[in-house]
């Protein structure tokens, strides 16, 4: 999908791009490497030890003026416009968007991510606002089961709402382990195709990181930064996801997709990444709204 993304920002060498989900900084390396000049974002206060190494690359391979190449900026990608503008930029020609948490948030059990490791049920990829403890504190049957099923399309909902308020009563719900747990043992017997607790563990990241709210608002800050003739490529990992994509570019004048239909991973980079699996790429061209 790396090569696709490249291909899809139509990249211009010594032109401004916008990794507004900068991560481990993977897809920001493949841009530099292509002569992009580089702002990159992420909310996510371990992004920092990834800038520095990239620092020290850059620094290493003698690159003459480095903040003119890559530059960081800490923030939500829902703020992008703001934080373009603060940072100088006036000639975006290109944006992407690889949504979701990275493979490193997943792995750290203490993150609270994933119903694999244990840790504290946290969730949050920012370092403020309500842990998805605080709201599996808070929340009441109905808007646990509104959450479950809206960003989780969990069949089950308002069964699992109940099991946990249940359960919370006996025991606050402070680990992903618990939680897991309470869901398991909530879920009806029967055949399935997933682990009981992916739609929960889904739905809750969803709504302690307002995830499609944000999209929502980089989407339309992205029509406003890009130049005309500039790329926005987004990398969605759900449905959920890929629909809002879908539906902005259906439904903005200024912005002109690039497919009919998404893009999807091959089989060869599955198997190079299985998080690939469901990954859908789609890009669009920023156009005049009056054109
Ligand atoms: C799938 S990872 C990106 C991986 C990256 N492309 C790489 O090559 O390493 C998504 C990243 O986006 C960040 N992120 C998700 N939502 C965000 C938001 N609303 N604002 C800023 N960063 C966000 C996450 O913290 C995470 O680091």
């Amino acid at each position: 999908m790396l090569e696709r993304c490249l291909e899809a920002l139509a990249i211009v060498p010594d032109t401004w791009v916008v990794d507004a989900t900068f991560g481990a900084g993977g897809h920001t390396r493949a841009l530099l490497a292509r002569g992009a000049r580089v702002l990159a974002i992420d909310q996510d206060p371990r992004s920092s030890e990834h800038v520095e190494a990239l620092r020290t690359d850059l620094g290493r391979a003698g690159v003459a003026d480095p903040a003119e190449r890559f530059r960081f900026v800490g923030g939500n990608f829902r703020d992008l416009a703001h934080l373009v503008h603060d940072a100088g930029l006036d000639d975006v020609r290109g944006v992407l968007l690889d949504l979701g948490v990275s493979s490193m948030q997943l792995d750290e059990g203490e993150r609270g991510f994933a119903f694999r490791h244990d840790g504290p049920l946290d969730m949050r990829m920012a370092a403020s606002g309500p842990s998805a403890a605080d709201l599996v504190r808070e929340a009441s049957v109905e808007e646990l089961a509104a959450w479950l099923h809206r960003y989780g399309e969990e069949r089950h909902s308002r069964r699992i709402a109940r099991a946990i308020v249940a359960a919370r009563d006996a025991a606050p719900i402070v680990t992903t382990a618990r939680l897991k747990e309470v869901v398991q043992a909530a879920y009806p017997p029967g055949p399935r195709r997933d682990h009981p607790a992916r739609r929960t563990f889904q739905a809750l990241r969803l709504v302690v990181n307002d995830e499609l709210g944000a999209l929502e608002a980089a989407l339309a800050a992205t029509a406003e930064v890009l130049v005309p003739g500039g790329r926005l490529v987004v990398l969605a990992y759900h449905s959920l996801e890929d629909r809002i994509v879908k539906r902005a570019f259906r439904d903005r004048a200024d912005l002109r997709p690039l497919q009919k239909r998404p893009l999807e991973a091959t089989e060869a980079e599955v198997e190079a990444n299985p998080r690939a699996r469901s990954a859908k790429l789609r890009a669009a061209e920023k156009v005049e709204a009056s054109a």
